[in-house]
């Protein structure tokens, strides 16, 4: 009967460990921010460096696979990660944050949120919709078939369009983001950095 109690108890400071709750960020939210916000960072490095014009053709050829691949687990790991954060609790903002910086944060997560999957999906319909028709792998295991688009041209530059305009949309947040995330923990030294942080004690600051 104790054993039974314990492990009851167990599962639920766990569970705390793992979801968000109004003083803090979840493991599960952790994981997924970092993971996603280091391959994004450099999905946008390798985008741009990749369609420079003096670029080795072989070499293009390589980056732009490796750029798909990457994309493609981006893509993956982001639509989980939408409904993942639609169902949490949101943290509370940390106390002495104005009206206008809350609502100016919520809109930036919600719009990078929105970014990392339609980024990817842009750029998905750029190899769907290109007339070369070139095979999409992910890291040589798995081809990913093209989305039901109209192949051609412009559908092409149309959707090339789309795709780049998103991707550096998207960097301009990041920029935002990364910004006040500085500004809070070393301006304002509160918990915002630090409770997005993987190795800090979620048990503690859990409710
Ligand atoms: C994490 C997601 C992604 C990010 C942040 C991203 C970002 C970028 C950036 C910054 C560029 C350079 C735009 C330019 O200056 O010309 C680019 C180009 C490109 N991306 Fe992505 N991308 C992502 C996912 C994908 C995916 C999943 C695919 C295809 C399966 C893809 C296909 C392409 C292609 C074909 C180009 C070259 C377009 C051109 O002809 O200029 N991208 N991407
Ligand atoms: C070095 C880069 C980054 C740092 C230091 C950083 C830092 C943070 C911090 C401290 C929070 C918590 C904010 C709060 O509680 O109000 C946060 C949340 C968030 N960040 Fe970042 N971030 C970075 C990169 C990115 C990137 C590249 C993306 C997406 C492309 C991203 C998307 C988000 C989202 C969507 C949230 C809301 C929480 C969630 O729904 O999981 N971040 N970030």
């Amino acid at each position: 009967m104790n054993n039974l109690d314990l492990s009851s108890r167990t599962t639920s400071a766990d569970e705390k460990r793992l979801r968000n709750s109004t003083a803090t960020y979840g493991l599960i939210a952790v994981l997924f921010h970092w993971t996603i916000a280091l391959l994004f960072i450099a999905q946008l490095a390798l985008g741009y460096l990749m369609s420079g014009d003096d670029v080795d053709p072989a070499l293009q050829f390589n980056l732009f696979q490796y750029h798909k691949s990457i994309g493609f687990v981006v893509l993956a790991l982001a639509i989980p990660r939408v409904i993942w954060s639609m169902l949490s609790t949101k943290p509370h903002p940390p106390a002495g944050t104005g009206r206008v910086a809350h609502i100016g944060a919520r809109l930036a997560h919600a719009a990078l949120l929105f970014l990392t999957v339609a980024v990817p999906l842009a750029g998905w319909a750029v190899v769907s919709t290109s007339p070369l028709q070139i095979p999409s792998y992910v890291f040589d295991i798995v081809v990913i078939p093209g989305l039901p688009l109209e192949i051609s041209d412009a559908s092409e530059a149309l959707w090339t369009d789309v795709h780049e305009t998103l991707a550096y949309l998207a960097a301009a947040i990041v920029l935002l983001h990364v910004a006040a995330a500085v500004w809070h923990h070393v301006i304002r030294k509160d918990v915002t950095l630090k409770r997005m942080m993987p190795l800090v004690s979620r048990r503690k600051s859990a409710k």
